[in-house]
């Protein structure tokens, strides 16, 4: 088998093949996050050797698969109807997310595939109404993963299917949680002809129209294990390069996204060094203030200790002064106790004196008194005198004898007196 394949011949028209492109084809949703990234080769081959006149997938979330899908109608130029049902609100399985999902979906869905195909925001028992019975020819079940829910979608739709159909199933190899595909696959795979790809969590294709396409026909009936091994292996290894593909950009856009913050965190690092500057700076310009202020409180304190100095010496002086003062003071009182003694004095003397003044009045009046008496008697005297001599000689007195009294002439009582 191996040594035909590598007939020199056979190995270029194999290998130029144009049966085989649809493996090689490159995906166009490349960059978001999905499961399905292994199975999208045979996405395309499906596709391609099918022909689907209506195509379904219910559960698409970012559109690996459905991408996948439509591509493949696109890139053939095919006449199929395509239609994606999902909530966009996500699952217990898929995890909740928000509306940007949807809405970055649609821009580049409806640029690509808007001619052909239509995304149906409904649940997939609300979408079920509106096809008719017999008329899908592939159906791809991709929503909740229990066993009840996988099974109510597969019944649900199964009057859908046309005479081709072909249900494809995801994820009938996991088995965790309430994963619960792999055991209805099980099932499923008693009553219709099926192949199993257990690379990619696993998928399941399911021939459940009784005229399946030759190609699924004939994959569904290969029952050689070797064969089925190439088949798998091979599928699994182009499909892994997607999802290297995806796991590259994943950790691109990671490394872009840290790349991002390391050079948002080196500006924080430089502005922080810029501010650390600045703070040294700063920092130096407080050192520099705080040496001009010690230096001015060494020279304040030089001077408060030439004040203190002259503050002293003012204290010894006014010491001084004060001695002085009570020097003075003494002295002060000393004299005016003299005062008071020689006041003393002079009120004794004072006394003294208006007491001689007053004996000397007394002396005065009684000499004045005796004066008086002494000229009183002259007097009396010198008249007697005089009259006897003007009775001796009256021609001297002027007058008769007349025997009265008369004055002495004046030039006697004055020297009388
Ligand atoms: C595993 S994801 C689909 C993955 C997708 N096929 C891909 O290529 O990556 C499951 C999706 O099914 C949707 N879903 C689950 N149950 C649903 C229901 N009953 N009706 C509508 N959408 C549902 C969820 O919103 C979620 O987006």
């Amino acid at each position: 088998m191996e040594e035909n394949l590598l007939r020199k011949d056979l190995s270029i028209d194999v290998l130029t093949a144009k049966e085989l492109s649809p493996l090689f084809w490159r995906p166009a949703r490349l960059g978001v996050v999905s499961a399905w990234w292994e199975h999208v080769p045979f996405a395309h081959w499906l596709v391609a050797v099918m022909q689907p006149r209506s195509l379904v997938e219910l559960g698409t979330h970012n559109g690996v698969s459905y991408s996948a899908f439509c591509e493949a109608v696109s890139r053939l130029g095919l006449d199929t109807h395509c239609h994606a049902v999902d909530t966009w609100h996500g699952d217990e399985h898929a995890g909740l997310y928000g509306e940007n999902v949807y809405a970055e979906l649609k821009r580049f869905h409806d640029a690509r595939y808007g001619s052909f195909s239509a995304l149906l925001r409904l649940t997939f028992d609300e979408a079920v109404n509106y096809f008719a019975d017999g008329s899908v020819d592939l159906l791809h079940i991709d929503g909740l993963h229990s066993y009840d829910a996988v099974r109510h979608d597969f019944d649900t739709w199964l009057p859908k299917m046309s005479e081709r159909g072909v249900v494809l199933f995801h994820d009938v190899n996991v088995r965790a949680g309430d994963f619960g595909v792999w055991k209805f696959w099980g099932e499923l795979q008693e009553r219709y002809p099926s192949f199993t790809f257990i690379h990619g969590y696993g998928l399941g294709v399911l021939a459940v129209g009784s005229a399946a396409d030759d190609a699924v026909g004939h994959l569904c009936s290969v029952s050689d294990l070797a064969r089925v091994s190439a088949i798998r292996e091979r599928f699994a290894l182009i499909g892994e390069r997607w999802n290297l593909e995806y796991r590259d950009l994943e950790r691109t856009k990671e490394l872009n996204k840290r790349e991002q913050t390391i050079a948002t965190l080196d500006e924080d690092v430089a502005g922080l060094r810029h501010q650390i500057g600045q703070q040294v700076e700063h920092a130096a310009q407080l050192e520099r203030a705080v040496e001009e202020v010690k230096e001015s409180h060494r020279a304040r304190d030089i001077q408060i200790q030439h004040q203190d100095r002259e503050l002293n010496a003012l204290r010894a002086q006014n010491a001084d002064l004060e001695t002085a003062r009570v020097t003075l003071h003494k002295g002060v009182q000393d004299q005016l106790q003299r005062a008071d003694v020689l006041t003393a004095q002079i009120e004794e003397l004072s006394a003294s004196r208006a007491e001689l003044i007053a004996s000397n009045h007394a002396l005065r009046a009684k000499l004045d008194a005796t004066r008086e008496a002494d000229a009183e008697r002259i007097r009396l005297g010198f008249a007697d005198r005089h009259q006897e001599r003007c009775l001796e000689e009256p021609h001297r007195c002027g007058q008769k004898s007349s025997g009265v009294r008369s004055e002495p002439p004046e030039e006697e009582q004055k020297g009388s007196a």
